[in-house]
């Protein structure tokens, strides 16, 4: 069975910091591995301050993809998600990221993201799900399509 969980503690800030590192490769801004150190402070600063708020999702009792809501300072939502490295091409990067996108819609904003143009499965995802891109841009040789997404499938 599929649950999610909100990020309201250090122990679930640890779980978030090794599958967020297995996905850092295809982040577009920050792609260093974080270390438990540097993520007890994101906690403190950012997560425990309503800054950035995350869940993370199990499949049962295993933590296998996570979702995280950074606010900027112009009052938008961007969108953070990745899978377990073990557990992709299951269906889990899809649920994740519509799970990730009615957060910000309940929240009565539209819902943003950064994804590189060659990160192929959060492409289709991103396409089929109801974003649609406002803007490439080049970030050092990188080719990112930055997306929106107003509304999901099947939602008003
Ligand atoms: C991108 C990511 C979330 C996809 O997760 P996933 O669990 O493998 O995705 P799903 O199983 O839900 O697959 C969704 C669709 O994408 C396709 N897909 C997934 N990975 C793919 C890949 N590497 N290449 C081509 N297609 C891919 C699947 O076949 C599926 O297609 P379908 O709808 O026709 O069945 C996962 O690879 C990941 O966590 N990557 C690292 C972090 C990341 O990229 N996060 C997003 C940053 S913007």
């Amino acid at each position: 069975m599929i649950t999610f969980e909100d990020i309201g503690s250090l122990a679930a800030a640890e779980t978030l910091r090794v599958l967020r590192n297995e996905c850092a490769g295809s982040m577009t801004r920050d792609t260093s591995q974080i270390s438990a150190a540097q993520q007890r402070e994101f906690y403190r600063t950012r997560i425990a301050t309503g800054e950035i708020s995350g869940f993370l999702m199990f499949d049962g009792p295993e933590p296998v993809a996570y979702g995280l809501l950074v606010w900027d300072e112009a009052g938008r939502a961007w969108s953070s998600t990745g899978v377990k490295a073990s557990r992709r091409r299951e269906g889990f990067g899809r649920i994740v990221t519509i799970e990730n996108v009615r957060r910000a819609h309940a929240q009565g904003v539209a819902m943003w993201a950064e994804v590189r143009r060659d990160n192929a499965g959060q492409q289709k995802i991103c396409r089929s799900i109801g974003y649609r891109t406002v803007e490439t841009l080049d970030r050092d040789g990188v080719t990112i399509d930055v997306m929106r997404c107003d509304s999901l499938p099947g939602h008003a």
